[in-house]
């Protein structure tokens, strides 16, 4: 077989923020580095969290710090977050961001000439610093910047396959370049996953094609475990309208910036969705609500900024109840709220977006929005200090890594996470790599394998279309997983995941090795696969409603669910096992803060 060999200390597969932020600091530790990434450097999925990056930087509220930051993310998060991982991300965020500006970064800035921190749903303060509504753009920029000046190795449009093991732990990876099809396998101590998420999975989605959750499945079949799985992020602002474009990102910046929520027959319908929860600081009244605009500090919250999650399911059961718009959303006026001016400075990709695909001048009228799969809580389980997976060598960083958002994220918390874990994972990588370079071998009949596998696909005639697959499998996901589940539901859900595997096993495409996307479809779907698969099993065997995880039929929380974790495991069979595992527990000098902070 022709194959390509390199050889590294640290092998990083994805190229957005966590990515190259990890490639950065394993360079910058003294490894040898390389970035692996499905696409062109440039053009990840980080550019989507466009509204900010979450940071305690206090620079509009002096009250503000990681002990507050801290607190909101754990409720944010219903309480099943790593501890841990929180107060990490919430103490190191402003660091990583000013570390950014240092780098090149141009944030927009306060009239005191600091950076500008904007309103997001769950803060209590005003805490994303952003770049108008392209801050995950400003911030790949950078980092890529920075990854180019540094001299690391990009392997730009390669796509690993596998993962490749000893006894020992890690010792490399499988992949083809997709513009030739040829195979190339690296030999390295230390890989760190960072791949982001699954939303290719779903129908109605803002993730980009290579969100197919190749490093969850990588991570699976090396020995790895992933934890809470069922919690799916749907995000409640994206474009239902036109058909080709639905799904796209609509920033909760415009919420943040003053946009209000409205049904068809014109009412502000959020203040009829207000859990007990956050109740004591969510206004009750429009009045109220629009009183906080004007003096944050002693007014309550407009209900628009709840959590992601309770907003989601806000719209879905306006649209249920028959009160949605023409093409099945809701509205998002930002229009009757502000002058056209602030709009397009605050919004202008919203604004181009808008008029360019769907003909609405979002500073004359309403936009149409609905909810739409933006990013998974669940993923692997890693030590929280190091993102040390439980395969010695294996790192994971970024959406692809789980527990630090619990049940539910809060917007602007993933720049932030990817940056302060990325940079961790890097350091760890490093670490592991060292006095290992060099001695880990890459035997020859694994690499075969590897190749037999990813070209079984051309030796099938008459087989299964992968798009077809894909399409049957996402259509199974958004009707039967989606934002409100039920066990009947699931389980049939897991009966048709058994038909596609069955039928993935026969897929078959035609032509050759390069440039060939019907073939690369097929190397992503089994991965997409295991990952359905492990949703669907942990939201069946969790009996209860919390953050990014609705059971019709388990409304609501349940004390012993927020003290457990879900685990999943591959089977022999090439299934998927549930396990139970308790949630770390808190030490009693951050379970304060919950106290004192409130
Ligand atoms: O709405 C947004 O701008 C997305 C941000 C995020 O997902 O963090």
């Amino acid at each position: 077989m022709e194959l390509e060999k390199h050889s590294y200390d640290v092998v990083v597969v994805g190229a957005g923020g966590a990515g190259l932020r990890a490639a950065i600091e394993a360079h910058e530790s003294g490894a040898r580095t390389a970035v692996v990434c499905k696409s062109l450097l440039g053009k990840a999925h980080t550019v989507m969290a466009e509204g900010g990056i979450a940071a305690a930087m206090a620079n509009l509220y002096p009250e503000d710090n990681w002990r507050v930051h801290f607190r909101d993310t754990m409720r944010g998060g219903k309480m099943l977050n790593h501890w841990r991982m929180a107060q990490l991300h919430a103490q190191e965020a402003p660091d990583r961001v000013r570390e950014l500006e240092d780098w090149g970064a141009l944030f927009d800035r306060t009239p005191d000439g600091l950076i500008s921190q904007r309103d997001f749903g769950g803060h209590r303060y005003a805490r994303l610093a952003h770049v108008g509504d392209r801050t995950g753009l400003e911030l790949i920029r950078t980092l890529q910047q920075r990854t180019v000046a540094l001299g690391i190795d990009v392997y730009m449009e390669c796509t690993v396959t596998r993962l490749l093991t000893n006894d020992d732990g890690i010792t490399g990876a499988f992949g083809y370049w997709r513009e030739s099809g040829r195979f190339i396998a690296w030999q390295a101590p230390s890989v760190v996953l960072a791949t982001g998420g699954i939303g290719k999975s779903y129908k109605v989605t803002s993730n980009s094609w290579e969100y197919t959750g190749d490093g969850h499945s990588l991570a699976l079949q090396a020995g790895a475990t992933l934890v809470n799985m069922e919690f799916v992020q749907f995000h409640p602002t994206g474009m239902v309208w036109p058909p080709s474009v639905r799904g796209i990102l609509v920033t909760e910046s415009v919420r943040g910036d003053g946009g209000i929520l409205k049904n068809s027959a014109g009412n502000r319908f959020m203040f009829d969705y207000i859990p007990d929860f956050f109740r004591k600081e969510t206004a009750e009244t429009e009045a109220e609500a629009d009183r906080w605009y004007d003096d944050k500090k002693n007014n309550r919250r407009p209900p628009e900024l709840l959590p992601r999650d309770e907003v989601a399911r806000a719209i879905n059961s306006e649209v249920k109840a028959g009160r949605g718009t023409p093409h099945g959303g809701v509205f998002l006026d930002i229009a009757s709220r502000r002058s056209a001016d602030y709009i397009r400075k605050r919004l202008p990709s919203m604004y181009h977006q808008f008029k360019e695909l769907a003909e609405v001048d979002i500073t004359a009228e309403a936009m149409e929005v609905g909810p739409t799969c933006h990013y998974v809580m669940g993923g692997v389980e890693v030590e929280p200090d190091t993102e040390a997976a439980r395969v010695p060598g294996l790192f994971a960083a970024g959406e692809v890594a789980g527990g630090m958002h619990g049940s539910n994220r809060l917007g602007g918390n993933s720049l932030s996470d990817l940056l302060v874990f990325g940079r961790r994972a890097g350091a760890a990588a490093a670490e592991h790599a060292q006095g290992r370079a060099g001695r880990v071998d890459l035997p020859d009949e694994a690499l075969a394998d590897a190749g037999r596998a990813a070209l079984a696909p051309f030796d099938r005639e008459g087989g299964e279309n992968p798009y077809t697959v894909q399409h049957d499998l996402q259509q199974t996901m958004h009707d039967l997983v989606g934002i409100i589940r039920t066990a009947p539901e699931m389980e049939q859900a897991l009966e048709r995941i058994e038909e596609l595997k069955a039928r993935v096993a026969n897929l078959s495409v035609e032509g050759h090795r390069q440039y060939n996307p019907g073939w690369h479809l097929a190397l992503d779907l089994p991965h997409m696969l295991i990952v359905s698969e492990c949703i669907a099993r942990a939201a069946l065997e969790r009996e209860e409603s919390r953050g990014g995880h609705t059971r019709d039929d388990f409304p609501g929380p349940v004390e012993e669910w927020g003290r457990t974790n879900l685990i999943c495991t591959p089977t022999p069979d090439g299934g998927v096992a549930v396990r139970r595992q308790p949630l770390p527990q808190m030490p009693p000098e951050l379970a304060e803060i919950f106290e004192e902070v409130s």
